[in-house]
């Protein structure tokens, strides 16, 4: 399969991997897997804010992107994540059943991630889900988690990392959705809201039951800056609690890779130059660098541009993150691609990958259009949501 940004869909593509919705309580999909996409699904994506979606295509049904989490871990985790955000935002404060159900799922999610051999975020995975709050509190989790068994951490410091990560944002369950999606400038006392959210959080959390003080503090510092500029506290360097310098690091990635209703997402490779732009300046050093021994720029199942001219997809990442597999098309006229290792593969220590190609001129994504399935205009085949075709 091969990840096709939203801007690029085309009518008559294969959806590959079925597209969870988390917008009401019903158990369908939004998409599922196996469904030809139609102008009406199209829009439906673009409208949830999905930055793409995963499509089949002959020549990349062997390509599977790696999961670091299965699927009935996701589901069971953005509905109990959404369960006590609703709860929240109703009552002010988390029931112990909610907040039982948050740390079983931190605890599954650690247990989770600790079986992969090598821990790496190489993927555009949590994609295929459809509310970008729920989905970045997993995504965040799971970067978390990532980074601090980098760093060494042991189980049930993951634990309470990935806890502080789930509900890290709950605060904004009490600011207007239309203020939090605001496109263009905010005023300052727009501003002077959003910054409430970490102390919300806590003082929602806090109340009656025992979190430790290690998640609340983490949650309390997430937007900290390094070197001073950050909110409520403006603490600086190791003053900023160890959780919330880790937790920084993983929302702004999350945050910078997804669709804002302000924004287009970022490619992997743009949001690590940023991190990599503020380490010491916004973010810990030694938490950026452990960060980047994790996190793929060109996860398998990505496009990208070729430095001799050709388009390929990442079929496998390698040592050098920098130089994976890949699958290269046109090659020569007759050779419809040809696989090549750019680490490893003699004669082609030259090629290097000069961008990811969501924007790519030289990448026609109509080529993965399976033409034979396109259907007429606006017929919703595969569209299970609520409000229908
Ligand atoms: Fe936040």
């Amino acid at each position: 399969m091969i990840f096709i940004p939203t801007s690029s869909l085309k009518p008559g593509m294969v959806v590959a991997k079925t597209i969870v919705s988390s917008y009401d309580n019903s158990p369908l999909p939004l998409v599922t897997k196996g469904s030809v996409l139609t102008n009406c699904i199209i829009r439906r994506l673009e409208e949830r804010s999905l930055s793409g979606c995963y499509i089949d295509t002959e020549f990349t049904k062997d390509i599977e992107p790696g999961e670091i989490i299965g699927q009935m871990l996701k589901k069971k985790a953005l509905n109990g994540i959404k369960k006590v955000f609703d709860e929240v935002s109703v009552t002010r404060k988390i029931s112990m059943d909610n907040l039982s159900l948050v740390t079983e799922i931190a605890k599954e999610l650690v247990l989770q991630i600790l079986e992969s051999d090598e821990i790496l975020i190489d993927f555009l995975d949590l994609q295929n889900y459809d509310d970008y709050t729920y989905r970045h509190s997993l995504s965040v989790a799971i970067f978390s988690v990532a980074i601090g068994h980098k760093l060494g951490y042991s189980t049930s410091l993951l634990m309470d990392l990935a806890t502080g990560a789930l509900l890290h944002d709950i605060g904004k369950t009490e600011i207007s959705i239309d203020l939090i999606n605001k496109p263009g400038r905010l005023t300052d006392e727009e501003y002077a809201t959003i910054r409430l959210h970490p102390e919300m959080a806590v003082e929602r959390l806090k109340s009656g039951h025992s979190i430790s003080s290690f998640v609340l503090n983490g949650i309390l510092s997430h937007h900290e800056r390094f070197n001073g500029t950050g909110y409520p506290r403006g603490l600086s360097g190791t003053d900023i609690p160890v959780y919330g310098r880790i937790l920084a690091v993983a929302d702004v990635y999350d945050a910078l890779t997804s669709v804002r209703p302000y924004r287009k997402a970022w490619f992997p490779d743009e949001a690590i130059e940023y991190l990599v732009k503020y380490r010491g300046i916004h973010f810990d050093p030694e938490i950026i660098d452990a960060f980047l021994k994790i996190v793929v720029p060109y996860p398998v199942g990505t496009m990208v541009e070729l430095s001799n001219g050709c388009p390929a997809i990442v079929i496998r990442n390698n040592e050098n993150k920098m130089r994976p597999v890949v699958r290269m098309f046109n090659v020569e006229d007759d050779i419809p691609f040809r696989e090549v290792d750019l680490m490893n593969d003699k004669g082609y220590e030259d090629i290097y990958i000069t961008n990811l190609g969501y924007n790519s001129r030289l990448i026609d994504y109509n080529a993965f259009v399976a033409r034979e399935n396109i259907m007429p205009e606006d017929i919703s085949d595969g569209y299970l949501g609520k409000d229908g075709g």
